[in-house]
């Protein structure tokens, strides 16, 4: 099946995980077996090896790094080795211990937030701590309502989907979807025509775990239908450190503390980005110095050769902010214009790069256009002029 071989292919780290977690939970009575047929595809289908892009260490196709490479084994599997999210991880750790209290599956939740930042990984450890299945998809692989449909009858009670990039999702796949989240039912139309008939079956109570970067397209009568809304934040230093210090760990990796704070400075506040860049900096150090220990100035020396400033910005974010600076003077730039400029879609502009430019004061969205803030003009080595406090409301 199509949609299957689209699960696969972009996941099959989590999917590994979904037939590993699966092992694992023999606890249920035969009465919450549910009885129709279960989706084996889903853990059959084979694993395409994926070809992460070299080169550009922040591209956003950073979520091909799922593919064919060990970020599984980066994973946090429980809710205490997660590092970071506060205020996330206390909301979680209330509805799970109340769920599992009152032995009730827990209620649907949306989690939204830029690239990389551990929303997969906080669905998986979800199920984990639930003791229950999760099945991994994405939205775009939901195309016909067979394929939500096969998904859900395969659910067990208390079982998590994990739909990601929750705003693709079809219109057909979404109005099957508001039945099911709210009623646990699944409402399906057999036929065409004037003999076209309604079915209505139920399901076993699951979760509905939703990810997406992009929280402002979901329809309302979808995210109204979240229990939980959760946004997940850039990273602080202080909890992108102790992340680059776990991972060098887990891959063995020599690495004193100003070696990996260097390596957290530049890496956007994302850990996914915080993992790649250590992967790089220990290649260097590999090749280059046999293997010495990474310490902070051969973190920074390294990080230069691969174009990652002081901040994190790499050459796309550079290049934005200078043609704002030099072609259009500190006014302000259409979405439209950065994309041509750059030559990456509007689409990675607004949801890859300009949420950290403007986490860091770099950037401001005006209703005229984008503006770049006299920090940038300073980082970037320009002189700001004096009248763009007026551009800015200030
Ligand atoms: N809190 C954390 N502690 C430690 N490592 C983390 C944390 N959050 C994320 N990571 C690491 O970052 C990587 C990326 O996280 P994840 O795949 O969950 O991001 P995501 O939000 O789902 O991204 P996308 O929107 O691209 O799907 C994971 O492999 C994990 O190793
Ligand atoms: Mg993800």
């Amino acid at each position: 099946m199509e949609s299957m071989a689209i699960i696969s292919s972009k996941q099959p780290d989590d999917d590994r995980q979904d037939s590993k977690v699966k092992g694992d939970r023999k606890k249920r009575l035969p009465s919450e077996e549910n009885s129709m047929p279960k989706n084996s595809v889903l853990n059959s289908a084979p694993l395409s090896p994926g070809m992460p892009e070299e080169g550009d260490l922040l591209q956003p196709a950073a979520r091909l790094d799922e593919v064919g490479k060990p970020e599984e084994s980066l994973r946090p599997k429980r809710l205490a080795e997660y590092i970071g999210q506060k205020d996330l991880k206390e909301v979680l750790d209330i509805a799970i211990k109340a769920a599992q209290k009152r032995s009730e599956t827990l209620d649907h939740l949306l989690l939204y937030g830029p690239p990389g930042l551990g929303k997969t990984t906080m669905a998986l450890i979800l199920a984990e701590e639930m003791q229950v299945n999760c099945r991994v998809t994405t939205a775009p692989a939901l195309e016909r309502p067979r394929d939500i449909a096969g998904l859900l009858v395969g659910m067990q009670t208390g079982d998590i989907l994990f739909i990601d990039e929750i705003h693709r999702l079809p219109m057909v796949t979404e109005e099957i979807l508001y039945a099911a989240m709210e009623d646990f039912r699944l409402d399906i139309t057999i036929g065409k025509g004037q003999s076209a008939k309604t079915r209505s079956l139920d399901l076993q109570r699951f979760t509905l775990v939703g990810a997406t970067t992009k929280v402002g397209a979901l329809t309302s009568p979808l995210r109204d239908r979240f229990g939980l809304v959760q946004r997940l934040r850039f990273y602080d230093l202080d909890e992108l450190t102790p992340i680059v210090l776990r991972t060098a760990e887990i891959l063995s990796t020599a690495i004193t503390p100003e070696g990996a704070a260097e390596i957290a400075r530049r890496a956007r506040g994302t850990p996914r980005i915080a993992n790649r860049l250590l992967r790089r900096v220990r290649d260097y150090v590999e090749v280059k110095l046999d293997g010495a220990t990474i310490t902070g100035t051969l973190a920074a020396e390294a990080l230069e050769r691969f174009n990652v400033d002081p901040c994190g910005l790499d050459w796309t974010d550079r290049r934005m902010l200078t043609v704002m600076i030099e072609s259009f003077g500190g006014r302000p730039v259409g979405l439209d214009t950065l994309a041509a400029i750059t030559g990456e879609d509007a689409q990675t502009i607004e949801e890859v790069y300009e949420p950290y430019l403007m986490q860091i004061g770099y950037l401001q969205r005006t209703p005229r256009g984008r503006i770049a803030t006299p920090a940038a003009w300073k980082h970037l080595g320009y002189q700001p002029p004096d009248n763009q406090l007026v551009l800015l409301g200030g």
